[in-house]
């Protein structure tokens, strides 16, 4: 039995090779400002309740300052990801989007919420008045919105529960229950913020804007935390691949006759395991040589980028290797392309792209102050 709803009739406008890539390549993107966002802001709230030192003190505001422009590439860089992952998964995500309806709408509330309680956390730390607590709930809220997100990209794999969360209640109020992916997933999410949050200070360390003591501190701190909590992370990813269906393991291990591509989906794996590892490393190194080099952060960003990038094409071949396995072939569709409509995305992407770019270089050109200065 089928356990999807109809496909539409309406053909695809694109190659499925064309969304996929820009589907990766944008939640990867997104995967990086998460992780910046869960990682710093913990980090931010850590150092503001434990840290005496006036160092510390510098540090949580300079994370705090960011975190807002952070929460801005998590939303931007999670809505085209959002609309390919409709457009190839509809099937399966829209049901399971029904399914946990109120905790889906729940998650735009929730956002806006968030993103308030930075504003307040900065200018609580900017008044030099007590922040930790807004900051911590400001995370909780986050963390949330990731735990929703987890919980319906793993449901949108469980077409066997459906019918039976739908016979409970057509209001979309329970949960799915009993998925042992669900928690690990989320885990790793979380794991992951803190080696993205010590990589992001290690290249902090690296800017004019803080003194040559404070580049220490920075660098030390932010190094440590990449090194310890990149071990946790690699335990967490390694944890989370073994929870995995037998099937899914075996697709992407050994790869599926009909699906050649899976097999190599399942090796980026390995290329994130090496990742890790390279950025425990660096952060081994900055952390405690106290080195606060250029080099090293662009190093430690670099290891993060492609790192996200890696985890998203693994998590692709989880996903596509599981639906797969409960009879939906994501490549098996209708396309017709508009090639004029694809040329014209294409221009306004790298547009776009350019555009981020301009934003990015004239703030760097931008007159710096100090991070310590009141
Ligand atoms: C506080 C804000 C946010 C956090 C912490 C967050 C976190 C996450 C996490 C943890 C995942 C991975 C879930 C998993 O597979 O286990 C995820 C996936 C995703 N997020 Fe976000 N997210 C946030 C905001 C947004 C927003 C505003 C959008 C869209 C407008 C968005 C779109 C997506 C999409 C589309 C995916 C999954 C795509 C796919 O699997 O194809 N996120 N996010």
């Amino acid at each position: 039995m089928n356990l999807y709803p109809a496909v539409d009739p309406i053909p695809l406008p694109a190659p499925v090779w064309l969304l996929k890539l820009l589907h990766i390549v944008t939640l990867a993107l997104h995967f990086v400002a998460v992780e910046m966002l869960l990682g710093g802001l913990l980090l931010a709230i850590l150092l503001s309740m434990f840290g005496k030192s006036a160092h510390a003190r510098v540090t949580a505001r300079a994370l705090a300052r960011r975190l807002t422009v952070v929460m801005t590439y998590v939303i931007n860089l999670g809505v085209p990801p959002l609309l390919f992952a409709q457009v190839l998964y509809g099937r399966a995500l829209y049901t399971s989007s029904v399914l946990i309806g109120v905790y889906w709408i729940a998650i735009v509330p929730t956002l806006i919420l968030t993103y308030w309680l930075l504003y307040k956390f900065t200018a609580r730390l900017e008044q030099g008045k007590s922040a930790w607590w807004v900051g911590l709930t400001a995370w909780v809220l986050a963390g949330s919105v990731a735990r929703m997100l987890s919980t319906n990209m793993t449901l949108m794999l469980r077409p066997e529960t459906w019918r039976a969360m739908y016979s409970a209640s057509a209001m979309g109020v329970y949960l799915p229950t009993g998925d042992p992916t669900l928690t690990p997933r989320w885990l790793l999410m979380l794991a992951g913020g803190l080696l993205v949050g010590g990589l992001w200070l290690v290249y902090l360390a690296g800017r004019s804007t803080f003194t040559a003591e404070e580049k220490q501190f920075v660098a030390g701190l932010g190094g440590k935390v990449a090194a310890g909590c990149g071990l946790v992370y690699l335990a967490a990813g390694l944890w989370a691949a073994s929870v995995q269906p037998q099937a899914v393991k075996t697709g992407l291990m050994h790869g599926i006759a009909s699906h050649p591509l899976y097999r190599y989906e399942g090796m980026a794996g390995y290329g994130w395991v090496a990742l890790v590892v390279a950025a425990v490393l660096l952060g081994a190194i900055a952390g405690f040589g106290k080195i606060a080099a250029g080099w090293l952060g662009w190093a430690g960003a670099l290891a993060a980028v492609l790192m996200e990038i890696l985890f998203t094409v693994y998590r692709d071949g989880v996903r596509d290797v599981t639906l797969l396995s409960k009879g939906y072939d994501v490549w098996d569709r209708v396309v017709v392309t508009n090639w004029g409509v694809v040329g014209l995305f294409l221009v306004l992407f790298v547009g776009g792209l350019g555009v981020i770019g301009w934003l990015v270089s004239v703030v760097a050109r931008a007159q710096k102050t100090m991070e310590g200065a009141a």
